[in-house]
């Protein structure tokens, strides 16, 4: 991607791979913690890959033996205590958005890889994903508590949303670890598979996604991201009212083809795939 809107690559890599934008946290002797420099070249990645062609899914991974530590403890934290605060909201503001303001309603499909090691603050983006795979060997953990912080940021109701009450409460206030299976299990993340096979299982996910209408897949995901904080009534008056601007707005028309395809030329079955595009 032109790097026009900041520069990346001291500290994430991008690399892209039959429409997949593989984005790779690169700080591995440091576990992938997130610092300053991954916040800001992970926004300006963001900025020139919703509009790169080359990327129609993108998945979040780390370098090496680790997904991400969560914040790094020294650059984030001890670093900005003493900047100015209103610098160290703009670095937390910045934060905020490529892990879970932004990357939440992400024009193009997103997966989180979780390769291994995967803490605290890492959670905002693994929830901020889309879909989330994982290595089966993959260690999780909730380490605030071990910290004597709390699940700040958005980590909380990231946690809160995706896995049970109970689960949620225990693994905050315990600390203890988990691992890939168990977060499937948990629904944390949508499945585990063995290491060896994570990046084949993760391309193939993304190929499932890249075979559909890109932009119905983004009016599905959003629709998705609002409704679930509405009532019935709002829930039922925005669908519709998106189902609408989607039929108006999609660029390949893909309602009509799909229709057309199945019914005229009997050429698809749409419960079983998608559409010739
Ligand atoms: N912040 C800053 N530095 C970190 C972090 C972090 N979150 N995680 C690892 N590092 C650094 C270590 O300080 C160490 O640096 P050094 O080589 O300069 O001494 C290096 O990464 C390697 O760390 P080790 O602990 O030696 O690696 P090991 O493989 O034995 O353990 C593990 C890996 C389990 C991930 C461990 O590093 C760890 O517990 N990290 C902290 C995890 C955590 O609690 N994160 C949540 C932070 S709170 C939040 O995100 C809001």
């Amino acid at each position: 991607a032109e790097q026009t809107m900041g520069k990346w690559g001291e500290y994430v890599t991008v690399e892209f791979d039959e429409g997949i934008a593989w984005v790779t946290l690169n700080r591995p002797k440091q576990r992938n913690a997130i610092n300053p420099g991954i916040v800001w070249e992970m926004n300006a990645i963001m900025d020139a890959l919703e509009e790169d062609e080359r990327c129609k899914v993108m998945v979040v991974t780390g370098a090496g033996e680790s997904f991400s530590a969560g914040m790094d403890l020294k650059e984030y934290f001890r670093a900005t205590d003493k900047v100015p605060p209103i610098q160290r909201e703009r670095l937390f503001r910045a934060n905020a958005a490529w892990q879970w303001r932004r990357m939440m309603c992400y024009p193009k499909p997103t997966i989180s890889m979780v390769n291994g090691w995967c803490f605290g603050g890492a959670f905002q983006f693994l929830v901020g994903c889309d879909l989330a795979i994982a290595s089966e060997e993959a260690i999780f953990g909730l380490s605030e508590i071990n910290w004597g912080i709390i699940p700040a940021g958005i980590v909380t109701k990231s946690v809160l949303e995706t896995m049970s009450f109970r689960d949620a409460m225990y693994y905050i206030m315990t600390g203890e670890t988990f691992n890939g299976r168990q977060a499937a299990e948990m629904k944390l993340v949508n499945k585990a598979v063995a290491p060896e096979d994570l990046k084949e299982e993760t391309r193939k996910l993304a190929m499932t996604l890249i075979g559909k209408n890109p932009f119905v897949l983004r009016q599905a995901k959003t629709a998705c991201r609002f409704t679930r904080d509405m009532s019935w009534e709002q829930a039922g008056e925005y669908l519709m009212a998106k189902s609408d601007q989607t039929e108006l707005r999609d660029p390949e028309n893909g309602r009509n083809v799909g229709m057309s395809q199945f019914l005229d030329e009997k050429s698809f079955r749409p419960g079983l795939g998608a559409y010739r595009r």
